[in-house]
């Protein structure tokens, strides 16, 4: 009998929450000067966590483990004619397709953060400038394609793919659960996450004070 069961682990859910706002984050504030920092700030985030991603496909749990969803080319072909055919296999962890959509994914975030990382760094080449943009875009019709993949998922299999990615839980029978949910490592990434952010504004905020308290100065001192 099949049951609601803990199948990705906490550390899974903050990685793909985390990355999805990093990813956006940097795609919006990419052509602006104004948001320059926040756009530099979202790159380096999406970098840490893919490194992360990596370290836990090897250490993470059952389904989050790369030997558990990265399959050759057969499987992709033989669950991609399934779906055509309308009886496609069900997975408790990712299918095939969508794995290669989330290789892909990963693969094509590194290329853009390092890029990007040189850009900034001022490593010569209006080439790598054209990289990170080419990389970029690609990686958002890949993010196009793995959100209309997800949406059919949930309508072939009758379930919500979104929610098991907030909750961790999907319809599996009792042995196929995992074991442990991680949040120690769940709390490292995310007080990771909050301490770069505010270690990367600490400068910002310190200018923008400075001048709130120059300003504060001068308005005393021009009123009788
Ligand atoms: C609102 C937008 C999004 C939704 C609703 C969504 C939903 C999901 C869902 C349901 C899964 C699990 C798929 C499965 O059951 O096999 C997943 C996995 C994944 N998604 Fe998304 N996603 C979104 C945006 C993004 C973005 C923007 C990125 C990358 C920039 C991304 C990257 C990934 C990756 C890498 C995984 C694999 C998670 C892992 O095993 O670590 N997603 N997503």
């Amino acid at each position: 009998m099949t049951q609601r069961i803990p199948v990705w682990d906490i550390p899974t859910r903050v990685f793909h929450w985390s990355l999805a706002l990093s990813f956006t984050g940097a795609y919006v504030t990419g052509e602006s000067e104004r948001w320059a920092l926040v756009h530099v700030t979202c790159g380096y985030t999406l970098l840490g966590l893919i490194v992360f991603r990596l370290v836990w496909g090897v250490a993470g749990t059952r389904y989050a483990r790369f030997s558990e969803f990265v399959s050759g080319p057969s499987s992709v072909i033989r669950y991609i004619s399934g779906l055509i055919q309308g009886t496609p296999t069900r997975y408790v962890g990712h299918n095939p397709a969508g794995a290669l959509a989330i290789l892909a994914l990963l693969l094509l975030g590194l290329v853009s953060a390092v890029s990007g990382w040189m850009v900034y760094g001022d490593v010569d080449g209006d080439w790598l400038e054209k990289l990170h943009e080419v990389v970029s875009s690609l990686m958002l019709a890949i993010v196009f394609v793995h959100i209309a993949g997800v949406l059919i998922s949930c309508r072939l299999h009758g379930e919500n793919l979104v929610k098991s990615m907030l909750d961790g839980r999907k319809q599996g029978e009792e042995n196929q659960a995992i074991t442990a949910l991680r949040p120690i490592v769940a709390l490292f990434v995310l007080a990771s996450l909050i301490g770069f952010w505010v270690w990367s504004f600490s400068d910002t905020l310190k200018i923008t004070k400075a001048a709130d308290s120059v300003m504060t100065a001068e308005d005393k001192m021009t009123k009788p």
